[in-house]
C-alpha cells in the first residue's frame, strides 16, 4: 500500500482516504462519494480494529460482508480497498499507542475507555500507510471526528480532515452497521433516539434553553420504549465537549442508548435562535 501511495504521489496525484470497519451502508458510501470528488485516487480501508474493542464488546460478532462491500466500493469509484490482517497491523512486538488527554474523557470515552486509544492508534497507522492528502470522517461519530482533528493538529500530520453529515433511514434512524443486530421490534424502539433529538430541537425552538430540561425530556422519550436504556445524554460544547448548562450558542446534543443489548449513538447540533 505504501508503494502504491508513493507511486500516486510521484505522479502528482492527490489521494483521498476513507477508513472503515466495513459492512457498508449509505453513510459509508456518502463519505466515499465526497472523498472521490476531493482527489484523484480514492483509497478506503476495511479493518475491524481489535484495539478499539473491549474484551466484553462485539469484536467477534461485528457484522462483516466483504463480497458486498467490494461490490459497493467498485460501484462508488474506489480505486484501492486496503484490507490488512490484524497480525500485520499488530504483530506480537507492537507496543505503541496514540492517545489524547482531554477529548476521550467525554461521551463514549467514559464507558468505553479503550475506544479512542484504539481509534487514534489505528488511524495514525493507516495515515502512515495510505499517505493520503485528505481523509473523510462521518459526523455520526462526532467525538471521533473531533479527536481525529485534534490528533492531526497536535502531531502535525499532513492530512486534511473533512467531514460528511449523518446518513439516515427515511424515518430518521442514523445508519449504522450495528443496526443489523436489531430485531423488527427493536428497530421501532431504536427510533426513540432520533425522536429524542428532534424533540430537543423543537423544545429549543420554543425557547427552552435549560439543558437539564431538554435532557430529561430526551430520557423520557428513550425510556418510554420497552427494553431501551440510556448510556448517556449530554449537551456540550461543539469543540471541547464540556457540558453546557444554558444553551446560548450552538451545542452538540449527543445520545448513546442501548436498545436491548445493541448500543446506538446519534447526535445533533442544536442552534439557538438569537431572537428568543
Ligand atoms: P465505521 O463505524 O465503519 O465508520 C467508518 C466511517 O463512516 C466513520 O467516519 C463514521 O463516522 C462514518 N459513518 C458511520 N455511520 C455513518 C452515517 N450514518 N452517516 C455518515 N457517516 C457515517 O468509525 C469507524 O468505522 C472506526 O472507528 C474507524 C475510524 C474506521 C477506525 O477503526
Amino acid at each position: 500500500m505504501q508503494e502504491y501511495a508513493d507511486c500516486f504521489r510521484v505522479r502528482g496525484k492527490k489521494i483521498a482516504f476513507v477508513p472503515t470497519m466495513g459492512f457498508f451502508h449509505e453513510g459509508h458510501l456518502s463519505l466515499m462519494r465526497k472523498a472521490r470528488d476531493l482527489a484523484d485516487e480514492l483509497v478506503i480501508s476495511i479493518f475491524v480494529n481489535p484495539l478499539q474493542f473491549a474484551p466484553t464488546e462485539d469484536l467477534s460478532s461485528y457484522p462483516r460482508d466483504t463480497k458486498s462491500d467490494l461490490a459497493f466500493a467498485e460501484q462508488t469509484g474506489v480505486d484501492i480497498v486496503f484490507m490488512p490482517e490484524a497480525d500485520s497491523l499488530y504483530p506480537g512486538a507492537f507496543q505503541t499507542r496514540v492517545s489524547l488527554d482531554q477529548l476521550p474523557r467525554h461521551l463514549c470515552g467514559i464507558n468505553r475507555p479503550q475506544l479512542f486509544n484504539g481509534v487514534t492508534t489505528v488511524v495514525s497507522k493507516l495515515f502512515n500507510i495510505v499517505k493520503p492528502h485528505v481523509a473523510v470522517f462521518g459526523e455520526k461519530d462526532f467525538q471521533q471526528l473531533l479527536i481525529i482533528r485534534q490528533m492531526v493538529n497536535d502531531l502535525n500530520i499532513d492530512v486534511k480532515i473533512e467531514s460528511a453529515p449523518t446518513a439516515r433511514d427515511p424515518d430518521g434512524l442514523a445508519m449504522s452497521s450495528r443496526n443489523s443486530y436489531l430485531t423488527a421490534d427493536q428497530r421501532e424502539n431504536a427510533l426513540a433516539v432520533y425522536r429524542s433529538l428532534q424533540n430537543a430541537k423543537d423544545l429549543l425552538e420554543k425557547g427552552v434553553r435549560d439543558s437539564t430540561v431538554i435532557i430529561d425530556e430526551a430520557k423520557k422519550i428513550i425510556l418510554s420504549y420497552p427494553g431501551n436504556t440510556v448510556d448517556y445524554i449530554e449537551i456540550c460544547d461543539v469543540e471541547t465537549l464540556d457540558d453546557v448548562n444554558m444553551i446560548d450558542k450552538p451545542v452538540l446534543m449527543a445520545v448513546a442508548a442501548f436498545v436491548g443489548k445493541v448500543r446506538l449513538i446519534d447526535n445533533m447540533v442544536l442552534v439557538p435562535d438569537k431572537q428568543k
